[in-house]
């Protein structure tokens, strides 16, 4: 009996150590992701799993994205009382995209909201989230940017009629370090930001936006050619919100586009494409920040 309880313990302590191993490893793979990766092979997972430039900058056709005109802007278009603008090019193309503007005008635009002649972007273009990005990613968004094919596609230009303004999201008013990204609640409150969730979860039903009262509280409704929807309480109580939903439900509304129940979301949250492609680790902690936002009746 000895010999053989022995043995076992040999055994499960071997498995343990295996185990050991295995979580350490898994460990550094997740919050080494931001250095083990070239700059482009993270500006990709930047842009294609987390931000979704995609979703105003490529044009779209009947069936979906039209691929071989990436990025080449022109098909969407927002129509305020302070604006009328549509997504730019923003391919390298030297004449119609911003093949000629430099790494530092580029990484302006995108976290300052101005163009290099110093005219301002409409916040349609979600520069507000950007300010938080870390100076490695916001290099690696840039570097990424630079790799797509240049698409010679001129877009009609914006038209301003009234002062612009941007909120600003607390907290997220300057950039990241890569030290602050390890603790999984901030890794989550700073993809959730730059995926832009608040721009549309941050509003009151009036649609202003409203971080400090109406954060997660929902109530405005989105319309557009496909109907309408509206924004539903996402802050952490129980019944009114997400609160008692499970790790994997609010994984699946990510991931898959579905509701708890498993209804298909409308466009606004149909954000499948991109976010199925986000590692599980931080897929994780974007719930575990969900989880902190206060809970609104
Ligand atoms: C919610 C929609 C939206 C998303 C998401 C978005 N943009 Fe934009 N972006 C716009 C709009 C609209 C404009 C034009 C604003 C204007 O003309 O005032 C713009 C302008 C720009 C410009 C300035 C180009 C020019 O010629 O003026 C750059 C660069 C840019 N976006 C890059 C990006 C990148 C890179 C991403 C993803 C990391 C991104 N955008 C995500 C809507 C968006
Ligand atoms: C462009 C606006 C927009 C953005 C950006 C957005 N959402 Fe949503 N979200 C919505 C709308 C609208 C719905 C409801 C869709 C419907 O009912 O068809 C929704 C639904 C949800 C739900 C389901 C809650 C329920 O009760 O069914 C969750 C959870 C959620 N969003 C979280 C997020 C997170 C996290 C992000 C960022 C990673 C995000 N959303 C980005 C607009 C948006």
């Amino acid at each position: 009996m000895i010999p053989r309880a022995t043995t076992q313990d040999n055994v499960s302590h071997a498995t343990m150590v295996r185990r050991v191993i295995g979580c350490v490893a898994m460990f550094f793979a997740a919050v080494g992701v931001a250095t083990a990766q070239t700059p482009l092979e993270r500006g990709s997972y930047l842009v294609n799993a987390v931000m979704a430039c995609d979703g105003c900058h490529t044009p779209r056709g009947p069936s979906g994205f039209v691929m071989e005109q990436r990025f080449a802007g022109g098909s969407q278009a927002w129509d305020t009382s302070a604006y009328t603008v549509r997504g730019s090019n923003i391919t390298p193309d030297r004449e119609t995209g911003i093949g000629t503007w430099s790494d530092s005008e580029i990484r302006r635009s995108l976290t300052e909201g101005v163009r290099p002649n110093g005219a301002p972007l409409a916040p349609q273009m979600p520069f507000a989230f950007y300010k938080i990005l870390t100076p490695r990613d916001l290099a690696a968004v840039v570097a990424y940017m630079r790799s797509v094919a240049p698409v010679r596609n001129a877009v009609p230009p914006p038209v301003y009629k009234a002062a612009m303004h941007a909120e600003l999201v607390p907290g997220a008013e300057k950039p990241f370090t890569d030290e602050a990204l390890r603790d999984p609640i901030t890794r989550g409150f700073y993809l959730a930001t730059i995926a832009h969730c608040m721009e549309c979860h941050g509003r009151r039903p009036d649609g202003v936006q409203d971080y400090k009262h109406a954060l997660g509280k929902g109530g405005y409704v989105f319309t557009g050619p496909w109907g309408a929807a509206v924004t539903p309480n996402i802050t952490s109580h129980p019944k009114s919100g997400i609160g008692a939903w499970t790790d994997a439900e609010i994984k699946r509304v990510l991931t898959h586009g579905v509701s708890r129940d498993g209804r298909a979301f409308q466009q606004p949250m149909a954000r499948q494409a991109y976010f199925s492609r986000m590692i599980d680790a931080d897929l994780d902690a974007i719930v575990a920040w969900l989880r902190t936002i206060p809970p609104i009746e």
